[in-house]
């Protein structure tokens, strides 16, 4: 399955072939999502076939209204109205206790659902196509990396969706963050690109950071968004010592530098990542894709700063590696 360029036919037609219950691969401005019709249960049960996921892990809605919200949730709390008001269409899933006519396949079984406005065009335009709400969970193999571009979406699940529409690379990079409104008590349970300090700003309430454990969300799980050649994250006198060793022991590794003196070492498999936050989470998925691609014997990552600022980068990295 090659990607399919944006136009108004072929909207017209991947909205087509959502509603005849196929899937299809859409940008939004976080990842690639392989959308399904969240209202059909055989469509959704597609998603997890195709990704090879767990049955009992939930899917986010994607929506191209905020009154869709209550297609899908039983209450709205004013809390969820303020945060839609803020950052939708953006880079933020809100999960409320769902509808009892919201189906158990979307949800994973659980009485909440996740659902999200996302601010790609392409998202939007195949969204108010199509009219009703997409179940997208990102477009890889379960616990790989994200796809940040239609090409990887291509290489890792090509043969099992009906269209990819290429929207060109995703600008933020890093999955959405999630924050739980169900039961009063609002927790972060994925950082993103929006912050506990962004949040905190709108509803003027404290945040809890340590996931509900009674929810259960494979983004929480130890090892996720990882790459299939072992690697390391550690602070950059570490790691130029390691360089050393492993190249004396005719090792072949990979480095994802941080600082200009780890950008400078030696080493033929080397990307040096920005320094601002925004955009190391925006180039970061592709890098780990670029080097995980080689075959080499480990990645080893330079620990980025560890402030709110990173904690996106810091929650992935840490998933990605031993
Ligand atoms: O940025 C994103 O969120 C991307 C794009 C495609 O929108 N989607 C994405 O989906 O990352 P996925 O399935 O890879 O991760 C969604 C996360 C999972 O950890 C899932 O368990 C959690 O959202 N989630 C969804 N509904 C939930 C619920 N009712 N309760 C708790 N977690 C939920
Ligand atoms: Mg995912």
């Amino acid at each position: 399955m090659t990607p399919t360029p944006v136009n108004p036919q072929t909207i017209h037609h991947a909205a087509e072939l959502l509603r005849q219950g196929q899937l299809v691969a859409f940008p939004t401005e976080t990842v690639y999502g392989l959308g399904a019709d969240a209202a059909n249960p055989t469509a959704v049960a597609k998603i997890f076939a195709a990704k090879g996921r767990p049955t009992d892990h939930p899917l986010i809605v994607h929506l191209a209204s905020v009154e869709q919200i209550a297609d899908w949730a039983e209450t709205i709390p004013d809390t969820a109205l303020c945060l839609a008001k803020a950052f939708w269409p953006g880079p933020l899933t809100i999960i409320l206790n769902k509808k009892s006519d919201t189906h158990l396949g979307v949800t994973g079984g659980q009485n909440t659902v996740g659902l999200r406005i996302p601010a790609n065009p392409v998202a939007l335009q195949l969204l108010q196509a199509f009219g009703g709400g997409l179940a997208a969970p990102s477009a890889n193999r379960f616990g790989r990396i994200s796809p940040t571009q239609a090409s990887h979406v291509a290489e890792e699940l090509g043969d099992s969706v009906a269209c990819i529409l290429d929207g060109g690379p995703c600008t933020v990079g890093v999955e959405s963050t999630i924050i739980d409104l169900s039961d009063g008590h609002p927790s972060i349970l994925r950082p993103g690109r929006i912050t506990r300090s962004q949040l905190k700003a709108v509803l003027k309430t404290e945040i809890s950071l340590s996931p509900q454990t009674k929810i259960r969300a494979p983004g929480m799980m130890a090892v996720h968004y990882a790459p299939n050649t072992m690697a390391l994250l550690c602070p950059a006198d570490t790691l130029l010592t390691m360089i050393d060793e492993l190249c004396a022991n005719g090792k072949n590794i990979g480095i994802l530098a941080f600082s200009p003196s780890v950008a400078l070492a030696p080493c033929k498999h080397l990307i040096h990542l920005p320094e601002t936050s925004e955009h190391y989470e925006t180039a970061l998925y592709s890098a780990m894709r670029e080097l995980d691609k080689l075959q080499l014997d480990m990645i080893l990552i330079e620990q980025p700063p560890e402030n709110e600022a990173w904690a996106a980068v810091n929650d992935r990295l840490s998933k990605a590696t031993v």
